[in-house]
């Protein structure tokens, strides 16, 4: 694949993740690697830019991460971070040192609007807000440098080199909070790196597929489908890509929502490729009768995936490959540089080892999220499943409080159906990052026309999140909410009573179980 290359060198920031991805939004691809890397290997990448990242440490310390000095004499423009805007200052002879208090949040910025890297940056002002979050900072400016940024606590709040197209900036651009931060680094990647933006989900998707050809030959691969985005994007690249000599196996655990089998099914339809879908609710309900802790339920859904996934493998015989939905941020999670650990990912439950095939195909591997919704549009995939809200592998077993049957499944899945209908009436499907209906073990007594009723509980859940380790809980109207309670009282039976959850994300998890 031929695109032009910015690196990240991850010096331990909180941020990384999100600075490469915002390089990618302005057109330009771009990798994460970590402070480890060897200089040669960087001159071998020959990258049109390299950025440092922030970093919990302080530079004169010996045991804090650094670089081989030599990397800012290579001739390629780096721009430094935070930490990296320290550790560039540290290494080109100047001075940093601890401040007695920290500069931390939006910060009042000015600007010197005439400098090479903030005059590339469309809609600045000579002020404005940054993201700040340091406590050591750059007091004495190295030889050759030019202050173009200060706050009123930060004197160094940016400086260049413009001779050695070196550049850092203190705050964070990368942050939402930062003023018109996406444009710094555009201006940084497009103008002075002169990257030309060539980093689309179109050309990705062309290149993609011939280097899937290419890899796969004549041969055959097989695909575990959820129906979740990733699985469904990777599904539809290797359609493209080798058609019949893919088979995709969806086991339906009779855990999914409304309609939810049949709309994958439906959308792999058309595809040319073998499409096995495997009906095993009754296998699964079984071995989860009586059972109610929820880590047990996780465990066996988890196992019994995996053997009726491995039974199905075995009537197709070996295949070459096995494709999986491994998407970039596993790929950073698991460990920068050390190829060695990067986990095993899936839905469910872990990697189905005793299936037989000779290699692993990971062709989302490189790409955020954002981007595989991108790809799946470019792929022509629907709406309905690539803008798809994230849904658990267990499904709605950890979303039947206590023991699960067939009819507490159905009761759910009408309930959490209408729940989402209204959501999507109200147009808050895409704000809302997750939204759902639990339906709990409580029965309470409620009246029903003339008589009494004593009925299911049910909570309803809808959480704010970037990234689902915290989450805040989606300010839904009252009347809103109002709607849902009478719809689903009215036209679900056995469900008398509904509530919504308020708690955020910790102390409460997002699911329920
Ligand atoms: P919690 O409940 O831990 O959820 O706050 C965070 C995110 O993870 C999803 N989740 C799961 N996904 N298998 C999955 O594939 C699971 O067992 C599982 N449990 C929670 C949850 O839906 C939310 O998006």
């Amino acid at each position: 694949m031929s695109h032009q290359l910015v690196i990240v060198l991850d010096f331990g920031g909180q941020y990384n993740q999100l600075i490469a991805r915002r390089v990618r939004e302005c057109g330009v691809y771009c990798e994460v690697f970590s402070y480890k890397t060897d200089i040669e290997k960087i001159k071998e990448l020959s990258p049109a830019g390299i950025i440092f990242t922030g970093g919990p440490n302080s530079v004169y310390e010996s045991t804090s991460p650094t670089y081989d000095k030599q990397i800012l004499s290579l001739g390629i423009p780096i721009l430094g971070i935070c930490y990296g805007a320290q550790l560039m200052a540290h290494l080109s002879g100047g001075t940093v040192e601890h401040a007695e208090s920290r500069e931390y949040g939006r910060t009042q910025t000015y600007y010197n609007k005439n400098s090479e890297l903030f005059s590339g940056a469309s809609g600045l002002g000579s002020e404005g807000i940054t993201w700040m979050s340091h406590t050591d900072y750059i007091s004495k400016l190295p030889e050759g440098f030019e202050i173009i940024a200060h706050t009123d606590s930060c004197p160094v709040a940016a400086m260049e080199n413009v001779e050695k197209k070196l550049y850092a900036v203190q705050f964070h651009p990368e942050v939402n909070h930062t003023d018109h931060g996406t444009q710094i680094l555009y201006s940084f990647v497009r103008r002075i790196c002169g990257c030309t933006g060539d980093w689309t989900m179109e050309n990705y998707a062309v290149s993609a597929i011939a280097d899937i050809r290419a890899k796969v030959g004549d041969k055959k691969a097989l695909l575990a489908l959820s129906g979740g985005v990733d699985s469904s994007v990777a599904a539809a690249l290797l359609a493209k890509a080798i058609g019949d000599q893919l088979t995709c196996i969806f086991v339906d655990h009779g855990l999914m929502r409304k309609n939810e089998g049949d709309e994958v099914e439906q959308a792999f339809s058309g595809w040319g490729i073998n499409f096995i879908r495997v009906n095993a609710a009754d296998r699964f309900l079984g071995r989860l009768a009586g059972v109610s802790d929820p880590e047990t339920k996780r465990k066996i859904i988890g196992e019994e995936f995996i053997r009726v996934f491995e039974a199905e493998a075995k009537k197709i015989g070996a295949v070459d490959f096995l494709v999986q939905g491994t998407i970039y941020p596993d790929v950073i999670e698991s460990g920068l540089g050390d190829a060695a650990v990067i986990k095993s990912h899936h839905n469910v439950g872990g990697l189905p080892d005793y299936v037989d095939f000779k290699e692993i195909i990971e062709p989302l591997r490189m790409l955020f999220k954002d981007e595989v919704r991108r790809l799946g549009h470019e792929l022509g995939l629907s709406d309905v499943l690539v803008n798809r809200q994230p849904f658990p592998g267990p499904g709605l077993a950890i979303r039947v409080i206590g023991e699960i049957t067939a009819e507490k499944l159905d009761i759910l899945r009408d309930a959490d159906y209408i729940f989402r209908e209204e959501i999507a009436k109200a147009g808050l499907d895409t704000s809302i990052n997750q939204y759902f209906a639990v339906l709990t073990n409580m029965r309470s007594v409620g009246v029903m026309g003339d008589g009494r009723t004593y009925d299911y509980t049910l909570a309803l859940r809808a959480v704010t999140t970037t990234d689902f380790m915290t989450a805040d809980v989606a300010p839904l109207p009252y009347d809103l909410l109002g709607r849902i309670s009478a719809r689903i009282v009215n036209e679900v039976n056995s469900i008398n009573r509904i509530v919504y959850d308020v708690t955020t994300k910790p102390p409460a998890t997002i699911e329920w179980e």
